[in-house]
């Protein structure tokens, strides 16, 4: 995947802004500040965000709004999140990239299914967002453990008004939508009805669309997360099967080339390279 910028100038934190925090749980919020680059970036591309006197950490990037503005839903896991999510609207912070690799999207108008959990919605509602831009027929499929826990459910809702996308929500409990997991909502709408199917959340999770779509022969790709520092291919520490680099070989990967990652579902690596199971 090609970016318009010069390496030099990814690679450098840009100060932006964070003009406006949502809170969608009592854990997750969504942010917008502007960022010309990352606002023109290739949904499934992820940027690193920097707390001064924190940290820095990886964020998938979701949809851009009517105002320009990028999006991350965010979890508050630990020092950064929590930290970012508490400073709120008014934080100054640093982000760098688009890095990695996108989503590939048929070249032909067809229709593409994204599959979300957790914070994973974020850069399928930036997949969403390009497909429909490129003439795609576009369905999202969200799943969480109940209504109060779907992530941009709002703006999700939204968009299935306009017109824009066909949303799915699901809910283990049947709080809200359909009644169960979102790969057997991914079942019931038939994996081979789709040109393409796009996954991102829990690893269990994408390992059973990844299978689901392999059986139909439908294309698929998976955006994995795992331990990143550098971001920029240099550390090793988000390597993956046969030295892959998730940072720029990834995140996203297809059928084809998980099929070579022994460890896609079954564990990862921790900052100091030790490994655990999903
Ligand atoms: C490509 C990619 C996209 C991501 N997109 C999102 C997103 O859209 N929204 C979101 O909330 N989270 C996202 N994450 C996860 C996010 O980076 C971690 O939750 C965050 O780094 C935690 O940092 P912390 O200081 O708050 O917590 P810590 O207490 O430092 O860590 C909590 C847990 O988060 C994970 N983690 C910590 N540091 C990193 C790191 N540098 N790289 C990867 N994982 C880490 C580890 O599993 C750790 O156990 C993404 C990660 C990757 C690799
Ligand atoms: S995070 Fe350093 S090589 Fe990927």
């Amino acid at each position: 995947m090609e970016h318009a910028a010069s390496p030099a100038l990814l690679q450098r934190p840009r100060i932006t802004t964070v003009e406006r925090l949502e809170w969608e749980t009592e854990r997750h919020a969504t942010v917008r500040f502007h960022d010309p680059l990352l606002a023109e970036s290739p949904s499934g591309t992820f940027c690193m965000v920097w707390l001064p006197g924190v940290d820095e950490v990886p964020m998938g990037t979701g949809y851009t709004d009517a105002a320009g503005r990028v999006t991350l839903t965010i979890e508050g896991k630990g020092d950064c999140t929590n930290a970012l999510l508490d400073q709120g609207a008014g934080t100054r912070v640093g982000v760098r990239g688009p890095y990695g690799t996108g989503f590939r999207l048929p070249e032909e108008p067809g229709r593409v299914c994204f599959v979300g959990g957790g914070t994973g919605i974020a850069p399928m509602s930036r997949g969403a967002q390009q497909a429909h831009a490129a003439g795609h027929d576009v369905t999202v499929i969200s799943g969480a453990r109940s209504e109060d826990l779907l992530l941009l459910h709002d703006h999700l809702k939204d968009r299935h008004a306009t017109g824009s996308l066909r949303y799915k929500p699901c809910t283990d409990d049947g709080t809200f939508g359909f009644h169960g997991f979102t790969t057997q909502k991914l079942a019931e709408l038939g994996e081979g009805a789709f040109d393409a199917v796009y996954a991102c959340g829990p690893e269990p999770m994408m390992v059973r669309v990844v299978e689901q779509c392999r059986d139909a022969g439908t294309f698929c790709e998976a955006s994995l997360e795992r331990y990143m520092k550098c971001a920029v291919g240099v550390c090793d520490a988000c390597t993956v099967g046969d030295g892959l680099r998730l940072c720029v070989e990834g995140p996203v990967l297809d059928g084809e080339r998980l099929a070579g990652v022994a460890e896609f579902g079954v564990g990862h690596r921790d900052a100091a390279g030790l490994m655990h199971p999903w």
